[in-house]
């Protein structure tokens, strides 16, 4: 069974501290929007799908609190949508769950007592999550339709259950594959500075029994020139209506070595990640994160006082290096000349 990143027991809500991982597998009690905020921007939980289910929940559990009327409820709600929302700005699938609650919550609040619209609302945030773990369930069977007999895949960040409601996006393609019986090993980049690489994907994969070898970033390309892997599988975190994708910093140049290494590019992402409003990749906001998380490494400082750092934690791939967009309605094959809207289909589903 894939990991999942929540776990609901005895009416509360617990999230696995994914900043903890490997070392530790912790469940944190979330009680509030405030508080499951602080968990998305610090990372307990991460990976776009997973913080959109997130923002739903965090969005549910301060309904919860809510004694007075809906009505009189609405003004606090929304204040509790724009906290979750600004908690972290790429990944548009916050934007999108938060939005849909919030819509939920405004149209039920006139015609229902509190204790109907607060179990209406856990009923949207379960929904939103079924979604996601369906549409998991749907990107692996359409992304291992897409290789016939590759065995050695290279992926960055972490893309597996603990990123999504359960399944994963492209680490869910890969250990379908392995579920299928292929002897699939997996390249994985570390996946500075935060090491999403080595702490969460090596521990899913060497979890599920999948033959795992971590690579710092900077080695990967050379791997590809190498003919080391045969493709390359990432997920993303915003996709523009022209294909240019958004995922974590470090993507684009592996798109380009695989260009050049002429081996498939291809991302996986449900369509809760395809932000309609963005023409291209231009229009997509990149979270700028602490510089501490470059200059400070497990509390001690690497570079010298009076260094800066930059800290852009992703990067827009352009949509003519991508090969292949699996979402949970269809395999996209490029090339995509990057001036064309694509047609994703209908919305999540
Ligand atoms: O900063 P993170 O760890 O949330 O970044 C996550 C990624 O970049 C993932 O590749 C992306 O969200 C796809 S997750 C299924």
């Amino acid at each position: 069974v894939s990991v999942e990143p929540f776990r609901l027991e005895n009416g509360r809500l617990l999230l696995l501290d994914q900043a903890m991982l490997p070392t530790e597998e912790r469940w944190r009690v979330v009680e509030d929007a405030r508080a499951m905020a602080e968990a998305i921007a610090g990372l307990s939980v991460r990976g776009a799908p997973a913080i959109g289910i997130a923002g739903a929940l965090g969005f549910a559990l301060e309904a919860s609190r809510v004694t007075e009327s809906p009505e009189a409820a609405l003004p606090l709600m929304r204040r509790a949508a724009a906290t979750l929302k600004a908690a972290r700005p790429t990944a548009v699938n916050l934007a999108h769950a938060v939005d849909r609650m919030a819509a939920a919550a405004e149209k039920d609040a006139r015609s229902s007592g509190t204790a109907a619209w607060i179990a209406r609302l856990w009923s949207e945030a379960q929904a939103i999550w079924d979604e996601d773990r369906r549409a998991s369930r749907a990107m692996a069977e359409h992304g291992a339709s897409l290789f016939a007999t590759e065995r050695r895949f290279l992926t960055h960040c972490h893309t597996g259950g603990l990123a999504t409601g359960g399944g994963g996006t492209a680490l869910g393609v890969v250990l379908e594959l392995a579920r299928r019986g292929r002897a699939v090993e997996v390249w994985a980049t570390e996946t500075r500075p935060l090491l999403q690489g080595a702490r969460i994907t090596a521990w899913e994969l060497t979890r599920a029994g999948v033959a795992t070898t971590l690579v710092a970033d900077a080695a990967a390309p050379s791997l590809l020139a190498r003919g080391v892997v045969e493709a390359v599988v990432v997920g993303a975190d915003r996709i523009a209506r022209n294909g240019d994708v958004a995922n974590k910093i470090g993507t684009y140049p592996l798109a380009l070595a695989a260009r050049e290494a002429a081996i498939p590019f291809v991302v996986v992402a449900p369509t809760t990640t395809v932000d309609p409003r963005a023409a291209t990749g231009a229009e997509i906001p990149i979270e700028e994160r602490a510089a501490a998380e470059v200059l400070v490494f497990q509390g001690k400082r690497l570079a010298p006082e009076g260094c800066r750092a930059a800290n852009p934690a992703f990067d827009v791939t352009p949509a003519s290096l991508v090969s292949a967009i699996v979402t949970e309605r269809s395999v996209l094959r490029g090339p995509f000349d990057g001036s064309t809207p694509i047609d994703f289909g209908a919305g999540p589903g």
